[in-house]
């Protein structure tokens, strides 16, 4: 899939890149783009946000500075999926996370200060999403955790099997995952459960499917 962030920081998604599980599947399953609104900016030196109108504090990233960016990378013929990332959005849930993953391509709109001039949201995004209920000072991260959220979802992202029974996956019918151990059996008194050493495949899959919350 192709997954495009605008921003105005775009080094700041190099870290992320690096990581798994997305540098796994970049130049792969998964094609990302990163655009910056100065670089497509109509405005002179590098402008992108301005004075609210109405008047108070902080600056609004403007509407046609994100129209700009959009036209440059998709003259006219942006992707089903135009995400802007708003504490005012749709709350991210793994079921969202699955829905974004099965598009052949997203953009993922971030903004700062104030945030977007609204008629972004109501115009050029088709979706908003809040990766939760607290607002952060950019949606850079926001935009990340989309990206990771997103990329283990593709194919060959993760090992064989370790996507499949995650928590809130279909699979657990939308519970958590089963805990997990590994050595020393025992660490300051504190004893992995007996029958993870049984060796009773039977017996540990019928503990585990009896954790899942
Ligand atoms: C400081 S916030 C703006 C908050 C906004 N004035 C409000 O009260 O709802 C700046 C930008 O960070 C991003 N952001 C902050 N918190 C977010 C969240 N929980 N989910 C998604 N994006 C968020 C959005 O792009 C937002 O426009």
């Amino acid at each position: 899939m192709r997954l495009d962030v605008f921003t105005l920081v775009p080094h700041a998604f190099a870290w992320l890149t690096e990581q798994r599980p997305v540098a796994t599947v970049l130049g792969g399953e998964l094609d990302l783009r990163l655009f910056s609104y100065r670089e497509t900016t109509p405005l002179r030196n590098g402008q992108v946000d301005d004075e609210p109108y109405g008047g108070g504090a902080g600056m609004v990233l403007r509407v046609d500075v994100v129209a700009a960016a959009l036209d440059a990378a998709y003259g006219g013929a942006p992707p089903k999926r135009v995400v802007a990332l708003t504490p005012k959005g749709r709350q991210l849930t793994q079921a969202v996370v699955e829905e974004l993953a099965a598009a052949p391509a997203v953009a993922l709109l971030s903004a700062r200060f104030e945030g977007f001039d609204e008629r972004v949201v109501e115009h050029l995004a088709t979706d908003a999403v809040s990766i939760g209920p607290y607002v952060l000072s950019n949606g850079d991260l926001p935009a990340m955790v989309l990206v990771d959220a997103i990329a283990r979802r593709l194919p060959g992202a993760l090992a064989e099997g370790s996507g499949e029974l995650e928590s809130f996956s279909a699979e657990l019918g939308g519970g958590l995952e089963y805990p997990h151990y590994t050595r020393p059996a025992e660490f300051r008194g504190w004893r992995v459960p007996d029958v993870l050493l049984s060796g009773d495949h039977a017996k540990i899959e019928g503990w585990r499917r009896e954790q899942i919350r």
